[in-house]
């Protein structure tokens, strides 16, 4: 059996920075874009600081025919700073981080209210908003807590195109069903994880991520949408790549490098539930609806051969460990 992808899309990548980026771009480049996240240090703040990030991640694809669609770390900015953004070619929208609740997201928005003028001026300027939606709470409720922040967003700025990055609640799935503005991206791990596989037995490093996977009701919901082919839920792996000593250690950060196997695993999920007709909307054609994106054209084939997952992936002096390092998959990209 094969599907056929057109122009799948990544709506939610981490690429990084130096080697880190040499290593991560040419493996993350199955798809025929992603949305590039902006939390580098020091975060990607200004267009000239996107521009620049832009031709080091060219320059990291190698001539791989990938489009990154770049944000800007959310600020409060004016008008100006604005259009001067949105009038910056590669620009896709803003990354709105809650202050310190993730990697590298210390220079995050404290006070959401301070945002209030930026936002009203971004829903005029159809400048999409994509936020991290956690709270401060305890760790299984902080998607949750959040959700009455997007409840407010949604109210107050109703054409403002809301994205709820990475959710991983049922709780959040149904509230895309109140607010036409709101949207979603899903990545692969929350399709599959529940918080017993990260810590339910030894703990697993690999698999730990933020927000964290939650309940088995919740992966189901999260499924169940999916497969269903729900219009306004985006693939968007969060491919969030650590260095291994950076995994495997005291401290461990959060992320799970799915970049590599995202595709072939999705296509093993969605052909199993018997959805894979339901595939090219969840990797494409709901993003190019919702955004407006005309990706180039690019065709990818997945076949119902198995394929080997690396044990790890290793250049520039950099050593990553993939989801699923060393077990098969029974699909590949033909
Ligand atoms: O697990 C995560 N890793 N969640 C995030 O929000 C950030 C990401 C990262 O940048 O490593
Ligand atoms: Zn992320």
């Amino acid at each position: 059996m094969e599907i056929t992808l057109e122009s799948p899309l990544d709506m939610h990548l981490h690429l990084r920075d130096g080697d880190m980026l040499k290593l991560t771009a040419p493996l993350s480049a199955d798809f025929a874009g992603a949305v590039i996240m902006p939390n580098l240090v020091p975060p990607v703040t200004t267009p000239q600081m996107m521009v620049a990030y832009a031709e080091r991640v060219q320059a990291a694809l190698g001539g791989a025919a990938f489009t990154p669609y770049m944000t800007l770390f959310f600020t409060a900015l004016d008008e100006a700073a604005l259009l001067a953004a949105k009038g910056t070619p590669g620009f896709f929208g803003f990354k709105l981080y809650p202050a310190g609740i993730t990697t590298n997201s210390e220079g995050g928005v404290a006070n959401l209210r301070d945002a209030d003028r930026t936002l009203h001026l971004m829903e005029e300027m159809g400048i999409p908003l994509l936020v991290h939606g956690e709270s401060h709470g305890f760790v299984m409720d902080r998607e949750q807590e959040f959700l009455a922040v997007y409840r407010d967003l949604a109210t107050r700025f109703p054409k403002l195109t809301i994205s709820m990055e990475h959710i991983t609640t049922a709780a959040a799935v149904r509230l895309l069903d109140e607010f036409p503005n709101l949207c979603a991206t899903v990545t692969l791990q929350h399709l599959i994880i529940t918080l017993d596989d990260v810590a339910g037995g030894m703990l697993q490093p690999h698999l730990f991520c933020k927000p964290i996977a939650k309940r088995p009701e919740d992966r189901d919901a999260l499924l169940g949408a999916v497969l269903g082919g729900h219009p306004r839920i985006m693939f968007g792996s969060d491919s969030a790549p650590h260095p291994r000593h950076r995994k495997e250690s005291c401290g461990c950060a959060a992320g799970v490098f799915t970049a590599p196997l995202a595709l072939p695993k999705l296509a093993e999920i969605f052909a199993a539930a018997g959805a894979a007709d339901k595939l090219q909307g969840f990797v494409s054609g709901n993003a190019c609806r919702i955004y407006g994106l005309h990706p180039a054209a690019k065709t990818v084939v997945l076949q119902d051969t198995p394929m080997a997952v690396p044990a790890a992936y290793r250049s520039y002096g950099q050593t990553v460990i993939p989801m699923d390092a060393g077990k098969q998959i029974a699909w590949s990209i033909k």
